[in-house]
């Protein structure tokens, strides 16, 4: 990560800090950006109980002190915090690069305040634009699920970690598909199209999850755009 990315990601974290004043439970996301995130808050986060999105997040936390619950032992978040891969002007996103998408959407879910962190660089005009769509699946069926996209005309790629070809498992048991979907589908027929297939636990197309959204410029400057209605 340049230089320039990290004081836009790190100056964006800092607006976050605001939110956490109210917040007594608080979900983290997955990520380079929440890593930023949990440095910047450390001192607040400290003091609240903090649920993570995936054994990466639980990792970063613990080797900085922080304590932490399971899933389990919530049904609500005051405040959920994360980054995306890409976002648009309608607060629409892409996530799952590091494959969480599936707890990071439940969390995201139960939260009164969701806010994404990103810098500048991921904005795009309209989601999906150059990062794949990552959808999680049971492993069982990835050659009947990557047939049935590819028929409807999307790109597919099972995630492998390098210099193998049995797939990446996520935390949650699931394979990972990078997938390319047809250039003329709206985000919201893409979302509807793979929550329609057996077998597809989740998907990295985020509708209606973005409450605030905080962008780092590489100037270091900030922009705010609320969402809430
Ligand atoms: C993980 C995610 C992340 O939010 C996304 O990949 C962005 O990560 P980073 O902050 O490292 O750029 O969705 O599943």
């Amino acid at each position: 990560m340049s230089g320039e990315i990290e004081v836009a990601r790190r100056s964006a974290a800092i607006r976050v800090l605001e939110h956490l004043d109210t917040a007594e439970v608080v979900g983290l996301g997955t990520g380079s950006t929440i890593e930023i995130f949990l440095k910047t808050a450390y001192d607040k986060l400290a003091r609240k109980t903090l649920v993570t999105s995936s054994i990466d997040t639980t990792l970063v936390a613990r080797s900085l002190g922080l304590k932490l619950v399971e899933p389990l032992a919530i049904d609500y978040l005051d405040l959920y915090v994360d980054s995306a891969d890409e976002v648009d002007p309608l607060g629409r996103m892409v996530k799952g690069g590091g494959g969480a998408m599936t707890m990071e959407k439940i969390l995201a879910s139960a939260a009164n305040l969701r806010v994404f962190v990103v810098d500048e660089l991921k904005v795009v005009p309209k989601i999906p634009h150059s990062s794949p769509v990552p959808i999680e699946v049971v492993p069982q069926a990835i050659s009947i699920i990557k047939k049935k996209i590819e028929s409807a005309g999307f790109a597919c790629r099972l995630r492998v970690p390098h210099g193998k070809r049995a797939p990446v498992i996520t935390d949650l048991g699931g394979a990972v598909i990078d997938t390319i979907p047809p250039k003329n589908w709206e985000p919201e027929d893409i979302a509807r199209f793979l929550e329609s297939i057996p077998g597809v636990v989740g998907h990295g197309i985020f509708i209606n999850y973005t409450d605030i959204l905080v962008i780092g410029r590489l100037s270091g400057q900030v922009e705010v755009v609320s969402y809430r209605r």
